[in-house]
């Protein structure tokens, strides 16, 4: 899987955006360890503050069947059919991908690759806890 596939998936997968009131459809395709993808898209509600992100439908979708080892996840969005602007992901995906990712993980947008650490480079995890 090349980081090119996957972000092909993420467009792929933002076709089924909920999202009737932004109008920004957002797609993500996250690559297990394993050599599976899942992908998600954003979905959106009348109470806003419910709305789910493309990135957390992915990893949801893909912890709630066992899987909880990522390499890399691919994310997309656009208000129209072009997806060659970057769409970073949100500071709430960044945190719940750090749960389950090391700073190595490798995020894919349209301009390139980056690293979980790049993005969320001081984490709170567990160990903040302790
Ligand atoms: N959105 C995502 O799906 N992922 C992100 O990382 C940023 C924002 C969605 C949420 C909402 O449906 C729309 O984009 C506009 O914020």
């Amino acid at each position: 899987m090349t980081n090119g596939e996957l972000l092909d998936m993420a467009i792929a997968a933002a076709k089924n955006s909920y999202s009737k009131y932004s109008r920004f459809r957002v797609g993500a395709a996250l690559l297990t360890a394993d050599g599976r993808v899942f992908t998600g898209c954003n979905i959106e509600n009348a109470s806003y503050s419910l709305t789910n992100c493309a990135e957390r439908t992915a990893v949801f979708k893909a912890v709630s069947e066992g899987c909880t080892e990522f390499r890399a996840i691919a994310i997309a969005g656009s208000p129209s059919d072009d997806f060659t602007k970057p769409c970073t992901p949100c500071g709430a995906c960044l945190q719940v991908l750090s749960e389950f990712c090391t700073g190595d993980f490798v995020i894919v947008l349209s301009n390139g690759f980056f690293r979980l650490s790049d993005l969320l480079p001081k984490r709170f995890t567990e160990d903040s806890m302790k």
